[in-house]
């Protein structure tokens, strides 16, 4: 209960920083889920929203904010949304809803990104929390051999392993497949970045390296502001 109350604060202060007439990227998950409730209940005018999952437009088209895509608004002024991991320097890692994808080209495209988060998501090192690596469905085997080169390179001796649901393997909604590393601790994750990109298959990964402009991290009454 306690870590709800320390979401919904840091999206409800989250949601005081936005303005009519921006357009906002909605992040995904359930801290996200605090902000959206709570951009919505502001009831500004002129807002263009752009959701980063499926998920997060069925909620945001619910609460009656006006969705747009990036296709329609290529450039934001503002994107809030949660992470798995708030490291130093607000490296993140993000996907664990397996969002990861339209996220990250949602917070390329703004002007100023917003993480929230609860105070047990903030560590001294990323990588506690499995890495989300999204790859495409085809030759996925083959791919996460090749991940385990990568990952072999960086010290860490775990294979990555697919991401299963009830019914099977979990699907992105852009229809690819999650990998999940546990790395235990990245030392160079501006390294480990680069070398995932290079491989063949890899459609992107949950490492958020120079994007979060400030993160809101919700305490138990309050909340605590953290810049890069
Ligand atoms: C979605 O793919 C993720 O990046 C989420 O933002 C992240 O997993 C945080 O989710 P919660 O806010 O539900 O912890």
């Amino acid at each position: 209960m306690t870590v709800e109350i320390q979401k919904k604060l840091a999206g409800e202060a989250a949601a005081l920083r936005v303005e009519s007439g921006m357009v906002v990227g909605l992040g995904t998950g359930s801290t996200a889920a605090w902000f959206v409730k709570a951009l919505a209940a502001r009831g500004l005018t002129g807002l263009r929203c752009v959701p980063t999952s499926e998920a997060t437009a069925e909620l945001a088209r619910d609460l009656g904010l006006p969705l747009s895509t990036l296709e329609d608004t290529p450039r934001l002024d503002l994107t809030v949304d949660g992470a798995d991991e708030v490291g130093p320097g607000l490296a993140l890692i993000k996907g664990g809803g397996a969002a990861l994808l339209r996220e990250k080209l949602v917070w390329e495209a703004s002007a100023r990104c917003i993480v929230i988060a609860d105070a047990a998501k903030v560590v001294p090192v990323l990588g506690a929390f499995a890495l989300p690596i999204e790859v495409v469905a085809f030759g996925h085997k083959t791919t996460a051999n090749r991940i385990l080169d990568v990952l072999t390179d960086h010290d860490i001796a775990m294979p990555a392993r697919v991401r299963q649901a009830e019914r099977g393997l979990v699907r992105t909604d852009g229809g690819n497949l999650i990998y999940d590393a546990r790395c235990g601790a990245i030392h160079d994750p501006v390294r480990l970045a680069d070398d995932l990109k290079l491989v063949t298959g890899v459609v992107e990964h949950g490492l958020f390296l120079d994007l979060a402009d400030e993160a809101i991290i919700g305490l138990d009454s309050g909340v605590d502001i953290l810049l890069p």
